[in-house]
């Protein structure tokens, strides 16, 4: 979360440590597969689901036990963090960070939510209590939807940011390194 000048990331620094890589990417196939390939509410969707929300909880976990940047501490979107760089976009500045900016970092904790819904209104469709209701039936879709739009969004800032801050961030996701170009 450490907003860095330009110097500091002029070498190449490491930031996402293994599991943050293989997290993200996993979750992303989970997440295109239950959308756009498997058959919804079938079983694969169900264990791709349930895996998605497995990833999930142990991420929440990482964030107090992993390394530096990958912690809760070190990224949480507080109200004097989220502030601060909304005052320095304002200003017309793009401050580069080591780890995550805070208004991503809502995003991501955002995105992570809806996962997590999923899975409990997917898993209660299968309950002798709600089994046929419609209503959760929706709710569900309504979820998947949200969680497609804000993934998109989420996407499309990360391109945007990279190229405002200078810095490679989906190459960081993949190689755990960042750089200013
Ligand atoms: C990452 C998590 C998940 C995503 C993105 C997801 C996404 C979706 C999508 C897009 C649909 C089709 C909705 C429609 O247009 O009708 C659907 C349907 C369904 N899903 Fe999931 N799902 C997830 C997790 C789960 C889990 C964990 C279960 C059950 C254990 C589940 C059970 C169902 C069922 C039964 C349907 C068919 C009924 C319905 O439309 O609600 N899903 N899901
Ligand atoms: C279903 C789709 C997606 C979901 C649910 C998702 C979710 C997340 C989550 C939870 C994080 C936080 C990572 C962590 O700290 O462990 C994250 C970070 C990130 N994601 Fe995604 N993501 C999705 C798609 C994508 C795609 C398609 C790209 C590439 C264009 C992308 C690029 C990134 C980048 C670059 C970061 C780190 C941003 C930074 O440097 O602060 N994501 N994503």
């Amino acid at each position: 979360m450490t907003p860095a000048n330009h110097d500091l990331l002029r070498n190449p620094v490491k930031v996402w440590d293994p599991f943050v890589r293989i997290f993200h990417w996993s979750l992303v196939g989970c997440v295109l597969l239950n959308q756009f390939v498997l058959e919804a509410g079938e079983t694969a969707h169900q264990w791709a689901g349930y895996i998605a929300c497995a990833l999930v909880l142990a991420r929440v976990a990482w964030g107090f036990v992993g390394s530096r940047h990958a912690r809760f501490a070190d990224f949480f979107p507080t109200p004097g963090r989220l502030s601060a760089h909304l005052k320095a976009v304002r200003q017309g500045r793009h401050p580069q960070y080591l780890g995550h900016n805070p208004v991503a970092a809502l995003m991501m904790l955002g995105l992570m939510l809806l996962i997590l819904l999923l899975g409990g209104s997917g898993w209660l469709q299968g309950t002798d209590a709600f089994f046929g209701e419609e209503w959760l039936m929706e709710l569900h879709e309504v979820l998947a939807n949200g969680l497609l739009l804000a993934a998109g969004l989420h996407a499309a800032a990360a391109l945007v940011m990279g190229r405002l801050e200078r810095v490679g961030l989906v190459r960081a996701m993949i190689t755990g390194v960042k750089q200013s170009y």
